[in-house]
């Protein structure tokens, strides 16, 4: 299916996140972490957007505002063409729509009680939603082990008698197990060793070609967003600086800030690594005061005067590819265009 005929499940419009920063005596509000500053995107139906950025930089934040963890300060969530904010206040119809919303965590240990087994882990939220009935959850149970590849052993099992690897599968379970839409995959593998985290990655791309799912995949590198993703947006502090097809990105990536991130991409060549790669230098700014005009200035190895004060927006650089800086868009439009 081309772009234009795919319907988009999530459609993001200027979100902004803003926590208030407590201080004083008596506490009063004495600024904000702007965590996320304006973004829009939207999240085609089956496919996966990548969302890369440094620590820090507002990505499970936006995961949290499109499962309806939290609410935006500011701009619109759509979820089927609904507004989540309107949805949000009818109980019923969230508590249906929340089930079609799940998330997996970097650690799934936080998500998994310890005192239960993982039949009653899996079994309690299946009978509560009314996914599974009484007679028919333990099979359906088994079922989903076998999709992320446990045995059906495990369900008489706790969560700390697994490896990380298997407890990361029995996350995604977790999240299959109400049946969802959509999934926020939250640095699903930043924890597991890299042997297990090829064994995860493969196993979400399998997932979601069978069962049709739509996934925000949220990593800090390139490499492993670029292993799974139809779509990319790169952040940088609270703003989305570069987006587009994953293949259009990773091959001409435009904005600095991209092209920094892929140097920091392993190679396994060591010819390719002695010639000169150029790693990020310098702290990533503030989220509470950032820099003025383009955020990502004081640490560009190209910036001008221009880049001090005006605050760039995403222009088009080629066919679903657009970059948010008009130092290298001018450029980018010669490589990416031939
Ligand atoms: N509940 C909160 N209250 C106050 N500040 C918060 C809260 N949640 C997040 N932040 C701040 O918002 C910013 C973005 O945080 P977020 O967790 O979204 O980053 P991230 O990109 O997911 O980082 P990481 O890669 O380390 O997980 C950070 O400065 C963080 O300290
Ligand atoms: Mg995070």
């Amino acid at each position: 299916m081309t772009d234009e005929n795919r319907i988009p499940l999530i459609q993001v419009e200027n979100m902004k996140k803003y926590y208030p920063v407590k201080g004083g005596i008596i506490t009063h509000t004495t600024g904000y972490v702007k965590a996320v500053d304006g973004v829009s995107f939207s999240i085609m139906k089956g496919q996966t957007l990548g969302l890369v950025g440094e620590s820090g930089c507002g990505k499970s934040t936006i995961g949290r505002q499109l499962v309806g963890l939290e609410t935006p300060t500011e701009g619109r969530i759509y979820y089927n063409g609904g507004d989540l904010a309107a949805i949000q206040k009818n109980k019923r119809e969230m508590e249906r729509i929340r089930t079609k919303l799940q998330m997996v965590f970097q650690d799934p240990y936080s998500s998994l009680n310890p005192r239960k087994h993982i039949y009653e882990i899996l079994a309690q939220p299946m009978l509560y939603h009314h996914i599974s009935e009484k007679n028919t959850v333990e099979r359906d149970i088994m079922k989903i082990l076998d999709m992320v590849g446990l045995p059906k052993t495990v369900m008489g099992r706790y969560p700390h008698e697994f490896s990380g690897g298997q407890r990361q599968r029995i996350g995604i379970a977790k999240a299959l197990s109400l049946n969802p839409e959509f999934i926020v995959c939250d640095e699903p593998v930043s924890a597991l060793d890299v042997s297990i985290q090829a064994q995860i990655l493969n196993l979400l791309k399998d997932l979601q070609k069978e069962l049709g799912l739509t996934l925000l995949f949220v990593g800090h590198g390139l490499g492993a967003v670029n292993y799974v993703s139809d779509k990319i947006a790169v952040m940088y502090l609270g703003k989305i600086v570069e987006y587009g097809d994953a293949k259009e990105i990773f091959n001409h990536p435009v904005h600095p800030y991209t092209k920094a991130l892929l140097e920091a991409v392993p190679v396994p060549d060591p010819e390719e690594k002695s010639r000169g790669r150029k790693l990020l230098q310098g702290e990533v700014g503030s989220s509470t005061n950032p820099p003025e005009g383009c955020r990502f200035h004081t640490r560009c190895p190209h910036a001008e005067e221009q880049c001090r004060t005006e605050v760039p927006t995403l222009y088009e650089v080629a066919k679903i590819h657009m970059a948010a800086c008009p130092m290298a868009v001018s450029g980018a439009e010669v490589a990416s265009h031939g």
